[in-house]
């Protein structure tokens, strides 16, 4: 007889009513039938905490007040009823603390982005998975979907010759007008240096245009030059990002993040060429990457169709023409991050997690650094 699988139990920090990302990380975590919300904390308002356990059908003895409640109510249980691990879904400020604690207390994490507000709190988060042993994934969703698996695989095989271009961009133009200071939850949190970091716009949606470059391009940045504006009046932290980005081996590269683009929705988009020809993808077309080459007519792969690598059709779940797009590419990092756990190995090869929050937290520290002073570049470290 078949051995039924027991799906794997996680608890929920944030996302209670009316908060975004919560709730696509639980739809994301119950599509492909791995996880199973067992507990959670999900607001520091006691009432909104109660009444978004209740409405995810939780039993009230495993909605906890707060983190440290939580994290020993859990270990109060017998091992086949506690969580294995933690999604943190907070604002940013609440990253590293709940992280750390944690991981310390022996569960896996999958964190929101930015690591955290940070490289010194990223630090401090690395140094807990390595003591504790536990693992770490973090929400750079991007890298979850099929054809950016595609587009990494083609530029590292080497279809384009050596990269020389890599050019990024996202524009959001929501906080076009002063929203943060008109009731506007997820602006006001956003634009709060103590919440948020000391990138607003920057390390909002700048850390997961920084992610795609390094992430296609497989090259390392070496060097920031950065333009942080702050657009609207009286706002506390940058809107509006450009940089300049030197890569290891001489590649050039151009960031654009915006959030006062006004009239953008979610405009991610990268293109990398390299001596032979080049790529583009865009989050609002996902399911279709464009290949460009110097002698050859331009081409298009789609999701799920003809000449599509083993690791992009994995990610895939649906025939071609059948549109998959966010909550997919959610649900292949947790899938992804499942696997690792049964698997008892330490870090599979593809979830993002420690490198690519190491990484982003060094890249907002250079770029804050290098806006507020003369000098032209500021490095990255290599880590
Ligand atoms: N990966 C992505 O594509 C993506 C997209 C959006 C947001 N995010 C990240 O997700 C995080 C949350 O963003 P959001 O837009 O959902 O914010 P939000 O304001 O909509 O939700 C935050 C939630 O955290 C809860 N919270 C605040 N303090 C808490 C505490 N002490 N204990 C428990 N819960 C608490 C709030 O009640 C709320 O439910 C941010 O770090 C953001 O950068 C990532």
């Amino acid at each position: 007889m078949q051995q039924r699988r027991e799906k794997l139990r996680y608890g929920m920090a944030g996302g209670g009513e009316g908060a975004f990302i919560g709730a696509i990380h639980r739809m994301a975590a119950a599509m492909d039938g791995e996880w199973e919300l067992a507990c959670g904390s999900f607001s520091s308002d006691s009432q909104r905490n109660a009444r978004s356990g209740a409405a995810l059908g939780l039993e009230p003895g495993r909605v906890y007040p707060d983190m440290a409640t939580l994290l020993a109510g859990e270990l109060a249980l017998p091992e086949n009823q506690r969580v294995q691990a933690i999604a943190i879904v907070t604002p940013n400020h609440l990253h590293a603390p709940m992280a750390i604690s944690a991981l310390e207390a022996g569960f896996d994490v999958v964190s929101e982005k930015p690591m955290a507000l940070d490289l010194a709190e990223a630090q401090a988060i690395a140094a807990a998975v390595r003591r504790s042993g536990r693992r770490y994934a973090l929400a750079f969703t991007y890298s979850g979907y099929p054809l950016v698996a595609e587009a990494r695989l083609r530029v590292a095989r080497g279809d384009f010759g050596r990269i020389r271009l890599v050019q990024v961009e996202y524009n959001q133009g929501w906080l076009s007008r002063a929203i943060d200071t008109e009731g506007n939850k997820q602006a006001e949190w956003r634009t709060d240096p103590a919440r948020a970091g000391m990138g607003g716009c920057l390390g909002d949606i700048g850390t997961h245009a920084f992610q795609l470059a390094e992430h296609v391009s497989g090259l390392r940045v070496e060097a920031v030059s950065a333009d942080l504006t702050t657009h609207v009046p009286g706002r506390r932290l940058d809107d509006d990002v450009s940089a300049l980005l030197r890569f290891e081996g001489g590649a050039r590269g151009t960031l654009k993040a915006s959030q006062i683009a006004a009239g953008e929705e979610n405009g991610l988009k990268i293109r990398v060429h390299g001596e032979l020809g080049g790529l583009e993808w865009s989050q609002m077309e996902p399911n279709t990457l464009t290949l460009r080459w110097l002698d050859q007519p331009t081409q298009q792969v789609r999701a799920g169709g003809p000449g599509l690598s083993a690791e992009a059709m994995e990610r895939t779940r649906t025939p071609s023409g059948h549109p998959e797009g966010y909550v997919e590419a959610f649900a292949n990092i947790y899938r992804s991050f499942a696997q690792a756990i049964r698997s008892g190995e330490p870090q599979t090869s593809w979830y993002p997690g420690l490198g690519d929050g190491l990484r982003t937290m060094a890249f907002v520290d250079a770029m804050v650094e290098n806006s507020r002073s003369d000098v032209k570049w500021t490095a990255i470290p290599k880590i």
